[in-house]
């Protein structure tokens, strides 16, 4: 039996910032990895140069079933010293849009720099030993120590960190562990759903499967909530990230709204009326969106001929319409497609501070695995940093 001072399960985003908060403060700490490398979804994200943070982090973008869960960890570490961090080890980044910060170069280095963070523990007189590769096996706790037993040995800790993630992509290994490993310490979890995720369409608007690769901005709305970036159509449905944003908010059976003209003052259809009498609904779509949608709109809004001769009653509620085009998808494409997961461990039964177990001492959860999800956009990296710093101090 190996002892440490902390087992952190799953090295990803949370799972190494953690281990390398905990190693700086002189803490002996063991990483188990299951894949046979650690932080393969900072590798991929942002199309290989990771959004690692936003500049517009706040408590409000993300979703909870307890929203001010969140706001401890968010507010005593932010977007901006994750910021620090990253310019300290000279990585150069830039910010893309709507506050969403990027590497120039490679989401390896994001990877790079946690593991050189976990190697300054030894400066601390700590450790942090990296193992990838490792099955977890049997998790136990016998009152005063955990014990996991994995397919190369046996380790044990005062404290054992859930950062094993969430159940999106299982492509790439994740999967439900993380609340298997919660419900076994008798921990709730909130039943999980694909988050930021494509949502596919059926029925009538089946026929809008033929715009694939069309894309436009837009403000897509699903209940209180609205993004205002663009959307894509797909052969399946609908994506883009104004989709993706909504699709968090969205329960199966909902209808979504797109406004496909948010830059339209309203009366404007009444307005290319007069300018142009001899315009159509579709040569004035046209001249705001691509020419295949435009042609799609205008079908099925079925206002054929000049505008001249449309009563302004019609050309009214076709301006509603477009402004409030319901689409009733039929699904989503679920967690092979979903960038995180919505729910996860219950958030009452953790410390909003420490993030540590409520009712079992020395368990903490962190990261993706809580029920805490961000908007897209770097949202859900900060989470995973300030968690990881919230339980790294206080292990
Ligand atoms: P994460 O998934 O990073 O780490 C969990 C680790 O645990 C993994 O290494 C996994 O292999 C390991 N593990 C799982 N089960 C295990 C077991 N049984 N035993 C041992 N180890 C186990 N977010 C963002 O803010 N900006 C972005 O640009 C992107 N882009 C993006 C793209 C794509 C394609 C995806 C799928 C996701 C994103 N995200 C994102 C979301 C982001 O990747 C996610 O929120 C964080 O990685 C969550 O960090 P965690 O450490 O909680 O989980």
């Amino acid at each position: 039996m190996q002892t440490y001072d902390a087992i952190v399960l799953g090295g990803g985003a949370a799972g190494l910032m953690c281990a390398a908060v905990a190693g700086q403060r002189g803490r002996r700490v063991i990483v188990l990895e299951r894949a046979a490398e650690v932080g393969k979804k900072i590798l991929i994200s942002g199309g290989g140069r990771c959004n690692f943070t936003n500049l517009n982090t706040a408590p409000d973008r993300y979703l909870s079933a307890n929203p001010h869960f969140a706001k401890s960890a968010l507010s005593r570490y932010t977007a901006r010293d994750f910021l620090a961090l990253v310019e300290a080890h000279g990585i150069a980044w830039h910010e893309k849009t709507l506050g969403q910060l990027f590497c120039d170069g490679s989401a390896r280095q994001i990877v790079a720099m946690l593991l050189a963070e976990c190697a300054k523990a030894a400066a601390a007189g700590g450790t942090v030993e990296v193992r990838s590769g490792e099955e977890i096996g049997k998790v136990s706790h016998d009152g005063s120590e955990y014990r996991v037993m994995t397919s190369s040995g046996a380790f044990a800790a005062p404290a054992l960190v859930i950062a094993t993630g969430g159940p999106s992509i299982p492509k790439m290994g994740a999967s439900d562990f993380a609340y298997r490993l919660a419900r076994h310490f008798g921990l709730k979890v909130v039943e999980p759903r694909p988050a930021l995720v494509p949502l596919t369409l059926g029925g009538e608007d089946v026929l809008f499967r033929d715009l694939s690769g069309v894309s436009a901005e837009v403000v897509a709305r699903c209940g209180k909530a609205a993004f205002r970036e663009a959307a894509l159509f797909t052969h399946r449905g609908l994506s883009g990230p104004a989709i993706l944003q909504v699709s968090s908010y969205w329960h199966p059976g909902e209808a979504i709204g797109i406004d496909f003209l948010p830059n339209a003052a309203g009366g404007w259809l009444l307005e290319a009326k007069r300018a142009n009498s001899r315009g159509t609904v579709r040569s004035v779509l046209a001249d705001a969106l691509p020419d295949r949608l435009a042609a799609t709109l205008a079908e099925r809004i079925a206002l054929a001929g000049d505008l001249g001769n449309m009563p302004d009653k019609a050309l009214h509620s076709a301006e509603a319409r477009l402004a409030d085009w319901r689409f009733h998808p039929n699904g989503s494409e679920g967690f092979a497609k979903a960038e995180v997961t919505v729910g996860g461990i219950v958030t009452a039964e953790l410390s909003s501070k420490t993030m540590e177990a409520r009712r079992v001492p020395g368990l903490y959860a962190i990261g993706e695995a809580v029920d805490v999800t961000g908007w897209l956009g770097g949202y859900n990296f900060q989470w995973a940093w300030a968690s990881a710093v919230a339980a790294g101090t206080a292990l």
